[in-house]
């Protein structure tokens, strides 16, 4: 009995390590054969082909790549494209001044001629996917070099590409899937007179800030509206004010009917990139050294934005976005640390490995194909570690010092002059001017300053960077104070005085003059010499060991899906278009703790911290809230604001559609859990959801609190019966 007992729970552990229901980001053209059945089986009212068709108007029509960073939707045959605040913000605050604050206010063009152009956005459609697997592959041999394997994939990639059929207006790419295994491509359609349309003020758009950012409960209606106008032939055009707002193959319907725990709902976007695949001590690198170091940088970065963001209000315009962003990134590094660690992610991808290895020992050609895979893999993975996290630190300081990122510019200035004289020299001048003038409009000099500071003393201090050593030597003598580093960057050298007297005349028309100030730049010489040294010490190495790793990588993911013939693999996101379902549920994060599935406006109220900047309310939201003038989108009284669901999502799928059981709108996905953040490495179906808004929240204040019914008229709405 006992034995019986034992064996059944080894079982019951092994199948649970193989099928972990709701994880996967899916192929859409592969969703029949691999997925229909169980997406039906979890309730599903529709069929693959729904989602998925090339002949005919499908769902997958209304999805676009929102930028190349995000996910959108087309929910009206005008064109009218939903995705995220967060998303659309770059937008928001390029059209923000201190007089016309978007940001904090919002912002609705009441008609189209009002609606706002943003130039380099565009929006991406999928037209059709091909498996070119055979075609890429043809001539790849097991025994070839990675640069040899790497020129003939290229070589019969550009064929491929050639032979596509496809109309003028489209494009298309090929992308590689499950490590280098298969190969797809993909034809594409993209518009590039994208318009703002509406953004709700910033503190509903991005209720609770950075404190509640990752977080469950959540109250933010992270939403944004843009319109997609297209020439008078509905084709890709150009900017232009003639354009014509865009008839979509196929837009979203909108669902009221809101969402019960154990619905079906699928999210379909644009991912960006998880790393699903690698073998336990990759992971247990990721935990205890890359992780925490940009962790620390992180944290020295945001405290010194911060400070200054509160004091200025300029600043704090300045720097919102990029303060968004490093703060995203750390505090999901944070979280992704935490949930490897509670779901003892490294031990259960060693139990993984041991059956992988059992199966492999106990198969004559396996055993000699695979028998050692994992012992390279690890013996690989740790030689690397030091390249790694070099790597990792410089990349973290030196890209956040932006009076460096300006002199790389000039430094494009003079490749481009070395290499093409003075033609050269005047094809890049015009982008870089461009460049730094973007670059400038969110600097501030003091706070790149203490930036300076901080991060350089943290290279200066951290014993593995002591590689950098004679380049202090070289600048700063023997001056171990910051300084004369700091006079030589910010005194009164040429770069950062012409940078700031904003008249870019240092780069002046004539190639060799320009080009010899910028080399006697003090600033441009440590740069350079920062850069030089690290390309000369960490990149070769880190680089060849990258390539010996990607190899067996690749080694690896294909053992697996010949070894784990009961698991269905899906592969790493890699920012092409994936689907994946789950149910709406709520988890239990730690002892005593049980989180439900949905929130509600109360919840905002009860968040109300007046004239605080994460979490004031509008007056107009809380009379709305006391008169529970909710229309058609609340229930009993209440009114629903964001809900979760074990919709297995990442970096990328922000903007992207919650749908129904019938394929309707139900929601908009901007975020997961704190706790299962690690969901990019290591999927646990207990503590990973993704977070969505309710779109019954944000029709209601598209409709209720910035009166734009205009919008809400363009849409199709299915009443709750
Ligand atoms: N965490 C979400 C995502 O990764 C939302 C980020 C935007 N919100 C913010 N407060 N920074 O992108
Ligand atoms: N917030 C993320 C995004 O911007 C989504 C996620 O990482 O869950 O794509």
């Amino acid at each position: 009995m006992r034995l019986h007992k034992i064996f059944f729970l080894f079982v019951f552990q092994i199948v649970m390590l193989i099928v972990r229901a709701d994880e996967g980001m899916w192929l859409p053209q592969l969703l029949e054969q691999l997925n229909e059945k169980k997406m039906k089986a979890m309730g599903m009212k529709i069929n693959a082909r729904d989602i998925y068709n090339i002949n005919k108007g499908s769902l997958k029509d209304a999805i676009v790549s929102f930028g190349g960073f995000c996910t959108g939707e087309v929910i009206s045959q005008q064109g009218l494209i939903l995705t995220n605040h967060h998303c659309g913000f770059d937008a928001i605050q390029n059209h923000t001044t201190l007089e016309r604050n978007y940001i904090r206010d919002g912002f609705w063009a009441k008609t189209h001629a009002e609606e706002l152009p943003n130039p380099g956005l565009f929006v991406t459609f999928i037209i059709r996917i091909e498996d070119v697997t055979k075609q890429v592959l043809k001539d790849v041999t097991g025994s070839m070099t990675e640069k040899e394997r790497q020129s003939i994939i290229e070589k019969n990639s550009a064929a491929c590409k050639m032979a596509v059929k496809k109309e003028s207006y489209q494009n298309c790419f090929i992308r590689s899937f499950f490590e280098g295994n298969r190969y797809y491509l993909f034809v594409t359609e993209q518009y590039n007179d994208i318009r703002l349309v509406g953004a709700p003020p910033g503190s509903i758009g991005n209720f609770g800030k950075d404190s509640d950012n990752w977080m469950w409960p959540r109250h933010t209606g992270d939403f944004s509206l843009f319109r997609i106008y297209a020439g008078k032939d509905n084709k890709p055009a150009n900017y232009s004010p003639d354009n014509v707002p865009y008839v979509p193959k196929k837009s979203l319907s909108i669902s009221l009917a809101g969402v019960k725990e154990g619905d079906f709902t699928m999210v379909l976007g644009f991912p960006g990139r998880t790393t699903q695949y690698l073998p336990a001590a990759a992971v247990e690198q990721i935990v205890h050294v890359n992780d925490p170091v940009k962790i620390a940088i992180r944290d020295r970065v945001l405290s010194i934005i911060d400070q200054y963001m509160r004091k200025d209000e300029q600043i704090k315009i300045q720097y919102a976005s990029k303060y968004a962003g490093i703060s995203n990134a750390w505090k999901k590094w944070k979280g992704e640390v935490m949930g490897l660690t509670s779901t003892n992610a490294v031990q259960k991808k060693k139990q993984y490995e041991a059956e992988f290895l059992k199966r492999v020992r106990a198969h004559g050609v396996w055993n000699e194909q695979y028998g050692h895979l994992l012992e390279q893999l690890e013996k690989q993975y740790h030689e690397w570690e030091y390249y790694s996290y070099a790597r990792d630190v410089f990349n973290e300081t030196i890209s956040r010092i932006e009076i460096f990122t300006m002199a790389a510019q000039y430094h494009s200035l003079v490749t481009a002059y070395e290499q093409n004289g003075q033609k050269g020299y005047e094809a890049k001048l015009p982008e870089v001017k461009i460049r730094i003038d973007e670059l400038l409009k969110e600097w501030n000099l003091q706070v790149d300053r203490s930036l300076f500071h901080s991060l350089i003393s943290f290279l200066r201090m951290d014993r593995r960077m002591e590689f950098l050593q004679p380049v202090w030597t070289r600048f700063s003598a023997n001056d171990t104070s910051m300084v004369t580093l700091d006079q030589l960057v910010y005194g009164v050298p040429v770069l950062s005085d012409t940078v700031l007297a904003k008249n870019n005349g240092f780069v002046s028309a004539d190639g060799k003059t320009a080009i010899e100030a910028i080399k006697k730049d003090s600033v441009y010489q440590l740069y350079l010499s920062l850069i030089q040294t690290y390309s000369r010490v960490i990149v070769p190495s880190f680089t060849e060991y990258q390539g010996v790793i990607n190899r067996l990588q690749r080694m690896y993911m294909e053992a697996q899906m010949e070894v784990m013939k009961d698991k269905v693999f899906y592969p790493d996101a890699n920012n092409t278009f994936r689907v994946t379902y789950g149910k709406v549920k709520g988890y239990h994060p730690r002892d005593g703790v049980e989180y439900g599935f949905y929130t509600c406006l109360d919840g905002v109220m009860e968040k109300y911290k007046p004239g605080d900047y994460e979490f004031d309310v509008s007056p107009k939201l809380q009379e709305l809230y006391r008169k529970k003038d909710y229309g058609v989108y609340g229930v009993k009284g209440k009114l629903p604001v964001c809900f979760i669901a074990m919709n297995h999502t990442t970096g990328g799928n922000s903007g992207s559609p919650a749908l129904d059981a019938n394929g309707n709108l139900i929601g908009l996905n901007f975020d997961r859990v704190w706790e299962g953040t690690m969901s990019d490495i290591y999927y646990d179906p207990s503590i990973c959801r993704n977070v969505m808004a309710d779109i019954r929240y944000i029709l209601f204040v598209i409709d209720k609190l910035a009166n734009a019914g205009h919008l809400i008229k363009e849409m199709r709405l299915i009443p709750n019966k």
